[in-house]
């Protein structure tokens, strides 16, 4: 088996650490531009091995034909916001990367999952859908196990419990018209309600948009790294079956919801050939307004 990481920067890397450490597959291919890059942090992968036991072989290079074999390639490629930027303005910018690392893919991994983290997410992934012609079963977006992540996390702290008492998700778009969904939410099982003010759900809901630009602004240089990391990997657990049930990813939708022809962040079940079905939930009107605002800035922001 083979997993493939155009990008091997911030985001690649950490991903490809944590696949290598879940012995995720017989080969981690790295592929970055960045002359040396990739190569040189899979040897530094591979160095680790006589320590952690781990079996995967990494290898890193420039040439995009590495993917050829991927069942999985997660695309990390392109520019990552600096301060005071918002994830819209890298759609220039990352346009091309997109469309220059799908030509690659159409044609040398045409079997292969998809798996497109470069922002503006939800814009990129169409970008991904139309360059390569893919199925949409075979071309999701993460950013759904990020937000959610965030958001359940914010939500442990302010109610002083451990994420894993937490059950959250947010769908709609990676930016400003995220819907953390409140109404589903449950602290022990229970509604927030019994355990937050309405300013205090509020606080983590705006924790969990803004989360991203919070570690942007702190670093200065690049954006944050270890939770998206996990986040892809979680995608790829629900590939290989490793985790089941839905999990918010940013699929092409077909009528679900009530929308059509844009990619959205929805809660989906997942198997080895990407998509099986996007899972409707009974929102609130309110969500359930906020998919449809979000579904209509991200068409309105996509290149005719
Ligand atoms: P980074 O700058 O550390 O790494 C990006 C890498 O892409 C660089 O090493 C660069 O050389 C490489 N690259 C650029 N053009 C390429 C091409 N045509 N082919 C191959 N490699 C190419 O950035 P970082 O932090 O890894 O972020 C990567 C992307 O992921 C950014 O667009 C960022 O905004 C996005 N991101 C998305 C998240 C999400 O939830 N979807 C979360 C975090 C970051």
């Amino acid at each position: 088996s083979k997993i493939a990481l155009v990008g091997a920067g911030g985001v690649g890397g950490a991903v490809a650490h944590l696949a290598a450490m879940a012995d995720m597959a017989d080969e981690i291919a790295l592929i970055d531009i960045a002359p040396g890059l990739a190569a040189a942090t899979a040897l530094d992968l591979n160095h680790a091995s006589g320590i952690t036991g781990v079996r995967a072989r990494c290898t890193g290079g420039e040439d995009l034909s590495r993917v050829a074999g991927a069942e999985v390639i997660v695309v990390t490629a392109g520019r990552a916001r600096a301060p005071g930027m918002t994830r819209a303005d890298l759609i220039g910018v990352n346009t091309r990367v997109i469309q220059s690392a799908a030509e690659v893919i159409r044609t040398a991994a045409p079997q292969a999952v998809v798996i497109v983290v470069t922002n503006p997410l939800d814009e990129m992934t169409v970008e991904m859908l139309r360059a390569t012609g893919f199925a949409r079963e075979q071309v999701l977006g993460m950013a759904g196990t990020l937000d959610s992540s965030r958001f359940r996390n914010a939500l442990a702290h302010a109610a002083g419990v451990f994420p894993a008492d937490v059950q959250a998700i947010t769908l709609g778009s990676h930016g400003e018209e995220m819907a953390p969904i409140t109404s589903l939410a449950r602290i022990k099982g229970r509604r927030l309600e019994r355990f937050l003010t309405r300013d205090q759900i509020a606080g983590c809901v705006s924790d969990a948009v803004t989360g991203g630009g919070q570690v942007v602004a702190l670093k200065k240089r690049g954006s944050a790294t270890i939770a998206p990391a996990h986040a892809s990997i979680e995608v790829m657990d629900h590939l290989r079956g490793a985790r089941v049930g839905a999990v918010p990813v940013s699929v092409m939708l077909d009528g679900e919801y009530g929308i059509h022809g844009v990619v959205l962040g929805v809660p989906a079940h997942l198997g080895a050939g990407g998509l099986i079905e996007v899972e409707e939930l009974r929102l609130s009107d309110e969500e359930r307004a906020a998919l449809h605002r979000a579904a209509e800035a991200i068409r309105g922001r996509l290149a005719p």
